[in-house]
């Protein structure tokens, strides 16, 4: 990392969520309770963290915002697109996430909140049927309307800069493909001869968003930017990108406790994982294809904590399993249970048992976490930082991370923590101080 003069954050910022759901409305409600300061921004460690810079007689602690210039939440100009015609009042009372006193204040500004027409597939997400489509005869068409909704809006809201954020629904799973995903000029041709197998809606929206110069953030597991063309295609556009899968409840659990594990030398023979959440968001992972995506994205997140070539002797043989059940009356408010079978001294055959279970609550989780990345990557592409930010993988399940050059992605949330704060600091004219190992 080297130090960077970061441009200030002058004029708006055009936050641009792709779906306008439970997770998108609650961070724009609380965005704008918290701007009239009628909201706590719990959760996000851009507004409430304190983190340390200087060291020894120098050291002091600062809000993030005080080392780096950070958006003002005043200057966001919010747009959404989604296949549903609800505004972001209407989707929000319909979320039944936010309590109406926490939605009410802001009723005005979220009934402007329109969404544009989606670029979407059914082949993509099966369980959703939605009027606000754009027609187009080919992916590349899609990408040609995107990019002109981004534009448009840009103009119309007098925006300097824009971040596109995908808090859509999760996408069904699709292999990454060498001969489309790997070069830039195969990706593009796939989408000029609308190859509908391997160019995802999502992957239409990150390429108008990186065409546009706008950071791209993929808050759900689909594979879209996670493809060395698109890589290509950000460091060609001097623009950032961070994905995938917001880090909100069981995973970020899996993330404190694996280490806590590793670091005592402690084995693990089983670790199940089951959720019932009853939002739309589990109605669309009920369904095996889209469920396979999430599943990849949750199951990955111990193997690099609890290496079984570093260790074999503990973690060579771990059964992991991980399910999520929709169950209609909890709505949002998702229950994650967790069991792990561990041992130590002498062995497996003096195992014990830890139990979890988080009553959480999805979007109340995840919120917070929009808006940390969404300034977070208004800030990298004002440093001049493009293509993967790993020191964003803190926020994230699914970190992006350069497999092509065999690079591991950093899971333990204390690294990650480690890492957002050295790129703070080095944003800031600091010294990074934390070594990873
Ligand atoms: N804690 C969390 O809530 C959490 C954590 C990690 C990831 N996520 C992911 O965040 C995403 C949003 O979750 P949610 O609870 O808000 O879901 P949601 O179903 O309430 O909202 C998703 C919205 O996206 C819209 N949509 C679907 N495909 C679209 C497309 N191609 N273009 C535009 N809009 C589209 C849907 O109509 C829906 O309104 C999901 O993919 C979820 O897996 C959520």
């Amino acid at each position: 990392m080297e130090a960077n003069l970061v441009k200030p954050a002058t004029g708006k910022l055009g936050v641009l969520c792709v779906g306008l759901g439970a997770v998108s409305t609650t961070f724009i409600a609380g965005t704008l309770m918290c701007r009239k300061g009628m909201g706590l921004p719990g959760g996000s460690i851009t507004q409430m963290a304190r983190i340390r810079v200087g060291r020894g007689d120098k050291k002091t602690y600062k809000r993030v915002g005080e080392i780096v210039p950070l958006a003002d939440l005043k200057d966001f100009e919010i747009g959404a697109w989604d296949i549903f015609t609800d505004n972001a009042y209407q989707s929000a009372m319909h979320a039944e996430v936010l309590k109406p006193c926490h939605i009410e204040p802001v009723r005005d500004e979220l009934e402007k909140i329109v969404p544009m027409k989606a670029a979407f597939d059914p082949e993509y997400v099966s369980r959703l049927h939605g009027e606000n489509v754009k027609q187009a005869n080919t992916r590349w068409e899609l990408v040609e309307q995107l990019r002109d909704d981004i534009r448009t809006f840009k103009k119309e809201h007098g925006c300097e800069r824009v971040v596109v954020i995908w808090a859509a629904s999760t996408e069904k799973y699709i292999p990454y493909n060498e001969q489309v995903h790997k070069n830039l000029s195969d990706l593009e041709a796939a989408m000029r001869s609308d190859d509908r197998a391997n160019i995802s809606p999502s992957m239409c929206y990150a390429y108008a968003a990186i065409a546009e110069g706008a950071p791209f953030v993929m808050g759900a597991p689909n594979l879209c930017i996670d493809i060395p063309a698109m890589w290509e295609f950000a460091d060609k556009q001097n623009v950032p990108l961070a994905g995938k899968d917001f880090k909100t409840g069981q995973t970020l659990m899996k993330t404190v406790l694996a280490p806590m594990l590793h670091t005592r030398c402690l084995g693990l023979s089983g670790w199940f994982s089951t959720n019932i959440l009853g939002n739309r968001d589990g109605e669309v992972l009920d369904a095996p294809e889209n469920f396979k995506t999430k599943e990849v994205s949750k199951l990955s997140v111990i193997d690099t904590i609890l290496d079984k070539n570093e260790q074999p002797e503990l973690y060579s043989d771990i059964y992991h399993k991980v399910r999520i059940n929709y169950y209609p009356p909890r709505g949002d408010n998702k229950e994650g249970w967790d069991n792990l079978d561990i041992f130590g001294w002498m062995g497996p055959d003096y195992g014990m048992q830890i139990k979890i279970d988080f009553l959480c609550r999805d979007s109340i989780l995840a919120a917070p976490l929009m808006l940390d990345l969404v300034l977070c990557a208004d800030l990298a592409a004002r440093a001049g930082w493009k293509g993967i930010q790993t020191w964003m993988s803190f926020y994230l399940k699914s970190p992006m991370h350069d497999y092509v050059k065999g690079i591991e992605p950093v899971h333990d949330l204390f690294q990650q923590f480690a890492m957002f704060k050295n790129a703070i600091r080095v944003m800031g004219g600091y010294e990074a101080d934390q070594e990873l190992d």
